[in-house]
């Protein structure tokens, strides 16, 4: 297919002396079929939200949910700020939420003046520890956020349990979790609500975008009115009421059609793009196996309830200097690796607006160990053997 994707940096010398085009961390999976649908919404020149384009991509969503009601949003950060404000949080409530995240998780919080509560993640999967949840609720605890990490699925059965347990709400931030699925079931789809992003570094991309799957019944009617505005326009363009009008809180959540057309075709190939991401990943998790065993990385572990979708190719390498070491190289390399989260109980606004009630050692060795690697599609095998090697190499060049 020929490819409008963005241009490649020019090719330049790299540290080694040649010249070899450079490998980006992440690439859009942008096709002939993308264009077209831009080019047929602009010439409609109908662009505001919420017309044919936006409801194409809520029955696609709804197809692989049907219980629950999907609404796009500009992002997933719109979506966990709806998802706050519909569950009504105040300020004092506690939302537990792990601190292994973006802080998009905890700014939705704080902007209702709520309080994140951090807890830590699983040694296997990153995902919250769902003993850990258990041990931060307090009688102030309204609800939790767990993160499906690299798009693998976190312990459903168990982190319901804990908010059945305490009456809280369940919110999954699904933001890299698109396509996967927990025990047959797919992510997003468990919660009390679920967010989606669709940003450009996402499997699907609209370039900024998201989606909030309500799947508790009783919050569908106001999800639809906070949605657009505070009003009933929805109900209005059903036929179900004559006029519309200012009825509650709301924003303007909803995306423009162009987003939304873009996202349509995007949706439409989740799985031809999930089979193409996910054979990169095991191509990685085969050629790495040996390097892994010789060097005492981690490669990612996937429990076996989870069908994941290729997001994120990570290692954990036994000390930061040694992760730091080869980043260096790679970077030299013009190779895209990268690091993660820094957690959030560490950085500036976490010490400032979170509560840290016990040590969290997994998260903070995550965020001091972990690199992830370039990885896309579209990732031709001898890009792919040229990191493997260049890693290979930068390992070997660990001083003693
Ligand atoms: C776990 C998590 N939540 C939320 C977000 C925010 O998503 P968006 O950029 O669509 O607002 C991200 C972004 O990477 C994320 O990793």
């Amino acid at each position: 297919m020929p490819d409008p994707r963005l241009p490649s940096p020019a090719p330049r010398p790299a540290a080694s002396g040649s010249v070899l085009p450079a490998i980006p961390f992440y690439a859009p999976d942008l096709g002939e079929a993308e264009l077209r649908a831009l080019q047929t919404t602009l010439v409609s020149r109908r662009l505001a939200g919420g017309a044919t384009q936006t409801e194409r991509c809520h029955r696609m969503l709804a197809a692989t949910m049907p219980d629950s009601l999907p609404l796009l949003t500009q992002s997933c950060t719109a979506a966990l700020e709806m998802a706050a404000l519909l569950l009504e949080l105040r300020p004092g409530d506690e939302v537990i939420m792990p601190s292994w995240t973006f802080c998009s998780t905890a700014n939705a919080v704080l902007l209702r003046g709520a309080v994140p509560v951090f807890a830590d993640v699983r040694e296997d999967t990153l995902n919250l520890d769902a003993d850990d949840v258990a041990a931060a609720v307090t009688p102030r605890s309204r609800a939790v956020i767990c993160v499906h990490y690299a798009g693998v699925g976190c312990d459903m059965a168990a982190l319901q349990a804990v908010c059945r347990r305490h009456g809280l709400a369940l919110i999954e931030d699904a933001a890299q979790a698109v396509g996967a699925s927990w025990a047959g079931q797919p992510l997003g789809s468990f919660g009390t609500l679920g967010a989606f992003s669709y940003h450009a570094s996402k499997n699907l991309t609209c370039g900024e975008g998201g989606a909030l799957i309500v799947n508790d019944p009783s919050l569908r009617s106001r999800a639809e009115i906070l949605w657009e505005k505070g009003t009933d326009r929805l109900r209005f363009a059903r036929g179900e009421v004559s006029r519309y009008s200012w009825q509650d809180l709301g924003s303007s959540f909803l995306p423009s059609e162009v987003t939304a057309s873009l996202l349509a075709v995007q949706l439409a190939r989740l799985e031809e793009i999930t089979e193409k991401r996910l054979a990169v990943w095991r191509r990685y998790d085969t050629l790495l196996a040996p390097l892994a065993e010789d060097w005492g990385l981690r490669r990612p572990q996937i429990p076996q309830a989870a069908a994941h979708n290729g997001h994120i190719y990570h290692l954990r390498f036994p000390s930061r200097a040694m992760r730091d070491h080869v980043l260096a190289r790679l970077a030299a390399e013009r190779i895209g690796a990268s690091t993660h989260y820094e957690p959030l109980h560490l950085s500036a606004a976490g010490r400032r607006f979170g509560q840290t009630l016990a040590p969290l050692p997994v998260t903070e060795a995550a965020g001091a160990t972990l690199l992830r690697l370039p990885l896309y599609g579209d990732l031709p095998p001898g890009e792919q053997d040229r990191v493997v090697e260049r890693l290979d190499a930068a390992l070997a060049a660990i001083p003693h």
